[in-house]
C-alpha cells in the first residue's frame, strides 16, 4: 500500500503547527468582523463572506512563522496576521470585479459582486481594507512599543499602495495584450502580489522587535517567498484544474495576460520557482531550526496544487 509521506517530505500537506495556526488565524478572523445582523446588514454580509468559508491563510501563517522564529507569542501577532489577510481579501473581491479580472467563481464560490453586487463588493473591499489599519493600530494594546506600531502601519501601508499590490494591479491592466520584458513582469508581480507577501513576514519581524539583521534576513525571504508564489499561481492559471483551484483555470490566456510561462515557457517558470525556494530557504539559513516553519511554508508556496 502506497502511504502518505509526512512533512516535510510531502510539500502539499501543512504540518500539525501550521495547520494549528490557521485555526487560531481563522477564530481571529471571525472576532474581528463586524456582526452580520447589525447595520450596514448588507456590507457586513459582503465582508464576512469575502473573508470566511476559504482560503488557504498563507500571509497570516507567513506573520506567525515570522514571529515564531524571533520567540514571539501568537497572542501579538494576531493584529497583523489579520491584518494582511484582510487586505489580501479586499484585493481578491477588487480583483474578481468586471472593470479588472471579471471573474465569477473564487474560493470555490460565487465570487462577492456575483452574491453582493458591484457595488456592495466595492464598499466590502474598501470596508476591509480600512479595518485591517484599525486592527493593526491596536497591536499597542497587545504590548507592542508604539513607535514598532507605526512603523508596521506604514509598512502595510506601502505594501497595499501605488508602490505595492494597487500599483502593481494597476501595471497589471495596463499590460493585457502587451509582451512585457521578464525583468517588467518581475517588477508587476513583485508588486501585486510580493508586497504584501512580504509585508506579512516583515510585520511578524516587527511585531517581535526584530534586530536589523533579521528583518533584513526575513525580508529577503519574503521577497522571494512573494515572487514564488506569483509564479506559481501563474502556472497553476495553465495546468490546473477550477474544481481544486477553488477559481477559473485558463482564464490568464484566455484574458491575454503575461505571466511566467507566456514569457519563458513552462520549464523555466518551474526552474525560476525552485531558483526563487532555495533564495527563500538561504535567507533564512541563519534561523536555523527556528526558521522551521519559514521553511515549511515557502515549500508550500512552490508546491501548492491551489
Ligand atoms: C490569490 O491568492 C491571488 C494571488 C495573489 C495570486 P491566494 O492563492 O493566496 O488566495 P486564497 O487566499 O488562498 O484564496
Ligand atoms: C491577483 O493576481 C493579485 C491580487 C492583488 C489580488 P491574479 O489576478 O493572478 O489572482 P487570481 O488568479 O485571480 O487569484
Ligand atoms: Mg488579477
Ligand atoms: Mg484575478
Ligand atoms: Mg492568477
Amino acid at each position: 500500500m502506497p502511504q502518505t509521506l509526512p512533512n516535510p517530505l510531502n510539500p502539499f500537506e501543512l504540518g500539525t503547527q501550521l495547520k494549528s495556526l490557521i485555526a487560531r488565524a481563522e477564530e481571529a478572523l471571525v472576532s474581528s468582523l463586524p456582526p452580520a445582523d447589525t447595520a450596514p446588514v448588507e456590507l457586513h454580509q459582503a465582508m464576512r463572506y469575502a473573508v470566511l468559508g476559504g482560503g488557504k491563510r498563507l500571509r497570516p501563517l507567513l506573520v506567525y512563522a515570522a514571529g515564531h522564529a524571533l520567540g514571539e507569542s501568537s497572542q501579538r501577532l494576531d493584529a497583523p496576521a489579520v491584518a494582511v489577510e484582510l487586505i489580501h481579501a479586499y484585493s481578491l473581491v477588487h480583483d474578481d470585479l468586471p472593470a479588472m479580472d471579471d471573474d465569477a467563481m473564487r474560493r470555490g464560490r460565487p465570487t462577492c459582486h456575483i452574491v453582493f453586487g458591484e457595488a456592495m463588493a466595492i464598499l466590502a473591499g474598501d470596508a476591509l481594507q480600512a479595518l485591517a489599519f484599525e486592527l493593526l493600530a491596536h497591536d499597542v494594546d497587545a504590548g507592542v512599543p508604539p513607535v514598532r506600531c507605526v512603523e508596521m502601519l506604514r509598512v502595510l501601508g506601502r505594501a497595499c499602495g501605488a508602490d505595492g499590490m494597487a500599483g502593481g494591479q494597476a501595471l497589471d491592466l495596463a499590460a493585457v495584450g502587451r509582451k512585457l520584458t521578464l525583468t517588467e513582469l518581475e517588477f508587476m508581480h513583485g508588486c501585486k502580489t510580493g508586497a504584501l507577501i512580504r509585508a506579512a513576514v516583515q510585520l511578524g519581524g516587527l511585531a517581535a522587535d526584530a534586530s536589523p539583521e533579521d528583518l533584513a534576513a526575513l525580508d529577503r525571504y519574503g521577497h522571494a517567498v512573494g515572487l514564488a508564489f506569483q509564479v506559481r499561481d501563474d502556472i497553476l492559471d495553465v495546468e490546473g484544474e477550477s474544481a481544486v483551484l477553488g477559481k477559473t483555470a485558463g482564464k490568464d490566456a484566455a484574458a491575454d495576460k503575461p505571466t511566467f510561462p507566456s514569457i519563458i515557457g513552462m520549464d523555466a517558470s518551474r526552474r525560476h520557482l525552485e531558483h526563487l525556494t532555495q533564495e527563500a530557504m538561504d535567507a533564512i539559513a541563519p534561523f536555523g531550526q527556528r526558521g522551521a516553519l519559514l521553511e515549511e511554508l515557502a515549500r508550500y508556496a512552490a508546491a501548492r496544487l491551489k
